[in-house]
């Protein structure tokens, strides 16, 4: 099957899938690549005339869709039509944690998958290569393999695996220069051809040598061991954090310090309130599952920590807020810097500042919300789900759920707030006037500052009670 590929098509225009698509098709300008989605708001919004209403902000984003859309990129509903007239299908629908059944809270859940493995075999009208670009679990490619050969189509799949290692927030920028393609793909002369076909696209703009080629499981396993190491190094740098409070260690010096080791290197070591994103957590407990799943509890164990330190991490900052205001802040004005689980993004999914409020809203604080990006609703929706995720009913959710005030300027935010807290890393928290800032909050004023962004001794000399991350 080692076909020139004129036509892809993309199933699932996510976070990951459109940006991908986007940057395929500005490489790749001899390809028509069409992203189908069944959520059709999410495609009115792709084609929608002002950029400022794409659904996924990315820096860089808009002016290639402007530039490509229309011309070889195309966002559409019609995936039957979508899979007809491609010779290459990515599949990159979400593969959240379940919430039923067996493997409820940790595998992940893979019907939305198993739907487009249904939908490719039922429409394919010629030999296809389909691609993971979803994070699945270790031998999903069997299942996917099984579903397209039992819808009895006279025609042949080949299965690859090629994970996605953007970063949200950076997602151009890493898809324009990426540390590496994986690429796994069976090792057949079919499958060696599929893997050509794919390494070819990517060799438009990735050099040859940051092409890695594996089998298909190592590929799968690849990219969850991947946001493991990832994640395990935030909850190690955030495990020191919380030692440095009570020693008088400072924790940004002690990242700095191990990580001038170039055995450590020195990213990924910014202690904070906690890891948010819809991937680090769900994938680990997708390898826990696979683990316990295997026979292998004492390696689930092992990396279960990760999450239960991040759950630690995220209500320590909770409690630090509710101990430094005098052990209430029932009726007080906490103002919020940031919403989104990072900066430079819109996506708030597992957003430690969703837990951070719900945890203040449980003690009755009012919060009083700005970011840059995220809009009101979205707020509303991510507290809602989480209190009744935590058992409150309708009527308390709703009750606690009025004690959030979103803004779309930072000031009136934090006008005669009792608190600030810092729970997004945005560049632009760095340059507001905290002098003014301090006047106009009520006293004593104090910051929690859960990026460790801000400059600390300035703000204690305007007047403030800083409390950051790790002393
Ligand atoms: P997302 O929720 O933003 O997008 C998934 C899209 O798939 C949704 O728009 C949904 O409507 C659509 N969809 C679901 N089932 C469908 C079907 N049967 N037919 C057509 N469309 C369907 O998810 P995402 O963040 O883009 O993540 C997608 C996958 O990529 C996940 O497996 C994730 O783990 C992985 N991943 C995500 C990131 C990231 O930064 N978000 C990075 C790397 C890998
Ligand atoms: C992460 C990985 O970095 C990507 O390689 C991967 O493709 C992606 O998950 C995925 O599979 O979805 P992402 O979640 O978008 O990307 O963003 P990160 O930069 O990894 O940040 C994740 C969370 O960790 C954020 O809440 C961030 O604030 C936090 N973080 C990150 C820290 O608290 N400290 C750090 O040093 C780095």
């Amino acid at each position: 099957m080692n076909k020139k590929i004129s036509n892809i098509c993309c199933i699932g225009a996510g976070y990951v899938g459109g940006p991908t698509m986007a940057v395929i098709a500005h490489k790749c300008r001899n390809i028509n690549v069409t992203v189908v989605d069944i959520n059709e708001q999410r495609i009115r919004e792709w084609n929608s005339e002002n950029l400022e209403n794409l659904p996924v902000y990315e820096p860089g984003l808009n002016e290639i869709v402007q530039d490509r859309r229309g011309k070889n990129l195309f966002f559409s509903t019609d995936i039957a039509e979508a899979i007809h007239k491609s010779e290459m299908i990515f599949i990159s629908v979400n593969t959240p944690t379940k919430t039923y059944g067996i493997g409820k809270g940790m595998a992940a859940d893979l019907k939305f998958v198993e739907l487009c493995a249904r939908t490719i075999g039922d429409e394919a009208n010629g030999d296809k290569i389909v691609v993971e670009k979803s994070t699945l679990p270790v031998r999903t490619a069997e299942s996917i393999r099984t579903i397209l050969k039992s819808a009895g189509s006279k025609y042949e799949f080949e299965i690859l695996s090629n994970p996605e290692f953007l970063a949200e927030g950076t997602a151009v920028a890493d898809l324009y220069n990426p540390d590496r393609v994986l690429i796994g793909g069976d090792n057949t002369d079919a499958g060696k051809q599929a893997v050509d076909s794919l390494v070819n696209i990517y060799a438009t703009w990735v050099p040859r040598e940051r092409i890695i080629t594996t089998n298909v499981w190592s590929s799968e396993l690849s990219k969850l061991t991947a946001n493991a190491f990832l994640a395990q190094r935030i909850s190690s740098i955030n495990a020191v954090s919380a030692l440095c409070e009570k020693t008088g260690a400072n924790v940004d010096e002690v990242a700095s310090a191990i990580g001038a080791d170039s055995r450590i290197g020195k990213k990924f070591l910014k202690s904070s309130v906690g890891f948010g994103g819809s991937c680090f957590q769900k994938d680990i407990l997708n390898m826990v599952y696979l683990c316990r799943y295997f026979g292998i509890p004492e390696v689930a164990d092992y990396w279960e920590q990760i999450i239960k330190l991040n759950d630690y991490q995220k209500s320590r900052f909770s409690r630090q807020i509710i101990n430094s205001l005098f052990n209430t802040v029932s009726g007080k004005k906490i103002s919020f810097l940031g919403w989104a689980f990072k900066k430079d993004t819109n996506d708030t999914r597992e957003s430690p500042a969703i837990y951070v409020a719900c945890d203040l809203l449980t003690d009755r604080a009012e919060i009083h919300i700005y970011d840059p990006k995220v809009r009101a609703e979205q707020i509303s929706k991510d507290v809602k789900y989480l209190l009744e995720q935590r058992g409150f009913g309708k009527t308390e959710t709703d009750e606690l759920a009025a004690l959030l005030h979103v803004y779309t300027e930072p000031y009136p935010a934090m006008d005669k707030a009792h608190a600030v807290a810092v729970l997004t890393e945005w560049d632009e928290f760095c340059t507001y006037d905290w002098k003014k800032i301090y006047e106009n909050m009520k006293k004593p004023a104090f910051v929690f500052d859960g990026r460790n962004i801000l400059d600390r001794d300035y703000l204690e000399k305007t007047g403030f009670n800083v409390k950051c991350v790790g002393g």
